[in-house]
């Protein structure tokens, strides 16, 4: 794999100039000690031009000659039609990649962009960036450690109007474009956190409608899960109502976890909420140092404690956590393989959708993608 000298910053280029390159991506290269923002292709020259102008970086107008410059590697944020492209041409000029989730729209293009990195030998990351937060990552510590016992159930809603982000273009309701505007925009984020805290997904039962949006796309969504440990799992996603929904929870049989993410709400009114029928003496560590006060602990028999972790950005981390896989030759904690079993399951999603059954998984190797068609 090539690697970059330790003593210098990882030099990144952009492939697309949309919206979450502006709030996300560019900003936070902009602040790491880790890594420098080179250039900027994207379609539209004039964003491309704004943005790198923001962050004193070189626009490209054609994505070859970004990949021959002096980069070490690309970040791809583009329509989900346009990753492959992207990623394939960047590992075959030798540059690691951090591809936006989804990888692909559909499983065989995500199996080709694996492969072509691997072949290359560059990091490819997803940016599955939840992962990185601190209470998902509290959740994760408990989990292992076996705190809340034996998980059969979890539950996932993620629901953003469609208004509520800023994106540079529409392609979301674009199905050909996206391959889908929810399942595959938000859903995703929960299949993958799904499956980084309950282990793989063995099958899928999917209903998808379109309820309410001018276009004929899925905005309604709901799956039911089956996953290899035999637990039960539902998910859920909408880009109708006017709050941003969002709150997993995971049932053990020694306790609760309820995970807030971005978004407090009522319902989940703390980042990361913890129900157990053990006292003071039993709780691990990493609850004592995310609550405080110590006074607190002295009374506890049990119940619920609720954490308020420091909130980081997660984009610093997923940054960090790229640079450190490049430099030291190694996969990233979020694999192309996670980007591609995610895509699995919304894959599998749409033939439940087409059979109106449940579809197992893995996917064979020749299982075809079938874009439903919304009325
Ligand atoms: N991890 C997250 O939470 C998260 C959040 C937002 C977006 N994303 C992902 O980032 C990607 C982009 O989303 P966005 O919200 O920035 O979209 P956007 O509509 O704001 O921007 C897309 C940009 O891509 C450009 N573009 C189109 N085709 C191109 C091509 N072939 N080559 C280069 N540039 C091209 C467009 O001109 C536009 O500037 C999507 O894959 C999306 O799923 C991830």
């Amino acid at each position: 794999m090539p690697t970059t000298g330790l003593d210098r910053p990882i030099r990144i280029g952009l492939i697309g100039a949309g919206a979450i390159m502006r709030l996300s991506h560019a900003p936070t290269l902009a602040r790491s000690p880790d890594a420098e923002l080179v250039g900027v292709f994207d379609r539209d020259r004039t964003r491309a031009q704004e943005l790198a102008g923001t962050y004193g970086a070189k626009t490209y107008s054609e994505l070859s000659t970004l990949l021959g410059a002096d980069i070490d590697a690309v970040i791809v944020a583009t329509p989900n039609r346009n990753h492959p492209e992207a990623v394939i041409a960047a590992a075959e000029a030798g540059r690691h990649v951090l591809c936006e989730k989804p990888l692909a729209i559909d499983v065989q293009s995500a199996r080709k962009m694996v492969a072509a990195c691997a072949a290359a030998n560059v990091v490819l990351q997803v940016g599955f960036n939840q992962r990185f937060w601190a209470q998902v990552q509290i959740a994760k510590r408990l989990i292992e450690a076996g705190f809340i016992g034996h998980i059969h159930g979890f539950r996932s809603i993620y629901s953003e109007r469609w208004s509520a982000y800023p994106a540079a273009t529409r392609y979301r309701y674009d199905l050909e474009q996206s391959g889908g505007a929810t399942i595959i925009d938000l859903t995703i984020h929960r299949i993958d956190l799904a499956r980084h805290l309950m282990g793989e997904v063995s099958g899928v039962f999917a209903d998808l409608a379109h309820s309410a949006l001018a276009e004929k796309v899925d905005d309604n969504v709901w799956l039911l899960t089956h996953f290899a440990s035999g637990a039960r799992g539902s998910l859920a996603g909408n880009r109708y109502s006017p709050d941003i929904g969002d709150g997993t929870s995971l049932y053990g049989t020694e306790g609760t976890l309820h995970i807030a993410t971005e978004t407090i709400n009522p319902f989940h009114a703390v980042p990361l909420a913890v129900y157990t029928e053990k006292s003071a003496k039993d709780l691990p560590d990493v609850l004592r140092e995310a609550h405080y006060p110590d006074a607190w602990w002295k009374s506890f028999e049990g119940g619920w404690i609720t954490l308020k972790p420091p909130r980081r950005n997660p984009y610093d981390a997923q940054l960090a956590e790229f640079c450190s896989a490049i430099r030291e030759s190694r996969l990233p904690a979020i694999t192309g393989t996670d980007g591609l079993k995610a895509q699995e399951v919304v894959q599998a999603a749409y033939l439940s959708v087409r059979d109106g059954g449940w579809v197992g998984l893995p996917l064979p190797d020749d299982a075809p993608f079938v874009l439903p068609e919304y009325s």
